[in-house]
């Protein structure tokens, strides 16, 4: 999106309406922060957004596990509110607290064709996560799981939003929602729905300190919510250039497989040349650049943190943001249900 169209900043003046959401399962990483979070930071101010935790779509493959639901689902909420996502420029709500999109799943599920959902390429990925009971060989998959890309459908449509701001991995299923607002819109003969487009987050992935993919069940990731001391220590153990072996000798930037990612990553053009300059020739040890790297991380990140333990310590506030946030939500999915149970045909009494 355009840096330019700043007039769409005013409160009425937005571009358009916006929902995204998150499966809470757990707490937030820098790769989170740097892809996701600062993306929906600049879009509240541009779209009118509706920001949820998907806690539904956690059931779906974590049904028999829930005692950590609460938590990570606070936890969310947490590191959006950290990393300044603002409750009065957007809507943060819980899934499960927007009966509308659950009733909204069950118009979508009576329309949308069995293969459909079957044939769903990013499910395959996610079957992996459900736990295949001891002496079978297949995981446990529900009916509700199959749903998935119907409750994601539902949870666009409540909305009827311009976009959906999304990584790579869920285009498939904003493809799926326009496929069934296609065929809801053909069956009953309305232009109600409108087609809603993935807002790409073209920003890539920060890798975990070991060079794969960052993940918590890696231990690999640095969490919004890590203090500065494990911050730091955890930066230590990112891969350099391999090839080098002492500190003298001039290094790669360009091989140096993470730290100098993360330079990129956190650092100014000016900066990032410096290290860069110093690295090549010799100038520069590994660890005193992590070092000082860890220290520019743990910088930019001390605000946001801040932020987060103040709304830890305050756990009323996060909980009157949420209920002003479901409100919010249920008065929008409202409206756009009232049209969707006359187009159906329901009995409205
Ligand atoms: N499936 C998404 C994910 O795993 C989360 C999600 C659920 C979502 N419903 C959504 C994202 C609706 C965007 C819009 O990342
Ligand atoms: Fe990477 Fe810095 Fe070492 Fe160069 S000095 S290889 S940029 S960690």
């Amino acid at each position: 999106m355009g840096e330019t169209q700043t007039a769409a900043n005013s409160k009425n003046n937005k571009k358009g309406r916006i929902v995204t959401g998150m499966r809470p399962t757990g707490k937030l990483h820098l790769g989170h922060y740097l892809g996701v979070l600062k993306n929906m930071v600049k879009l509240q101010d541009e779209y009118e957004c509706f920001f949820f935790v998907a806690d539904w779509h956690a059931l779906t493959t974590k049904f028999d596990s829930t005692e950590d639901l609460i938590e990570n689902t606070k936890n969310i909420v947490l590191d959006w509110l950290a990393a300044g996502i603002d409750p009065d420029k957007c809507s943060i709500y819980i899934q499960s607290h927007l009966p509308q999109t659950a009733e909204l799943h069950i118009y979508l599920s009576m329309i949308t064709p069995q293969n459909w959902v079957e044939r769903d390429p990013t499910l395959k990925d996610l079957v992996k996560m459900i736990k295949t009971p001891e002496g079978d060989s297949k995981p446990n998959v529900s009916y509700g799981f199959l749903g998935y890309p119907v409750l994601m459908s539902a949870d666009i449509l409540t909305f009827n939003v311009d976009y959906v701001p999304v990584g790579i991995d869920q285009v498939a299923h904003i493809e799926i929602t326009r496929d069934i607002a296609r065929r809801f819109n053909n069956i009953y003969k309305t232009d109600l729905f409108k087609e809603s487009k993935p807002l790409l987050t073209n920003i890539p992935m920060l890798k975990g300190v070991d060079g794969q993919k960052m993940g918590k069940s890696f231990h690999n990731d640095i969490k919004i919510s890590d203090d500065e001391e494990t911050t730091a220590k955890t930066i230590m153990k990112s891969i350099t250039d391999r090839s080098r072996a002492r500190k003298d000798d001039p290094g790669h930037p360009d091989k140096c497989e993470v730290a100098f990612e993360y330079w990129k990553a956190f650092a100014s053009e000016e900066k990032i040349k410096q290290v860069q300059e110093e690295c090549i020739a010799g100038k520069r040890g590994c660890a005193d650049c992590k070092r000082e790297l860890a220290a520019l991380i743990n910088e930019q990140m001390r605000p946001i943190r801040e932020r987060r333990k103040y709304y830890e310590q305050h756990p009323e506030l996060v909980d009157e943001i949420i209920k002003k946030g479901d409100e919010k939500a249920r008065l929008e999915a409202e409206k756009v249900l009232q049209q969707i149970r006359k187009t159906v045909g329901m009995y409205q009494g």
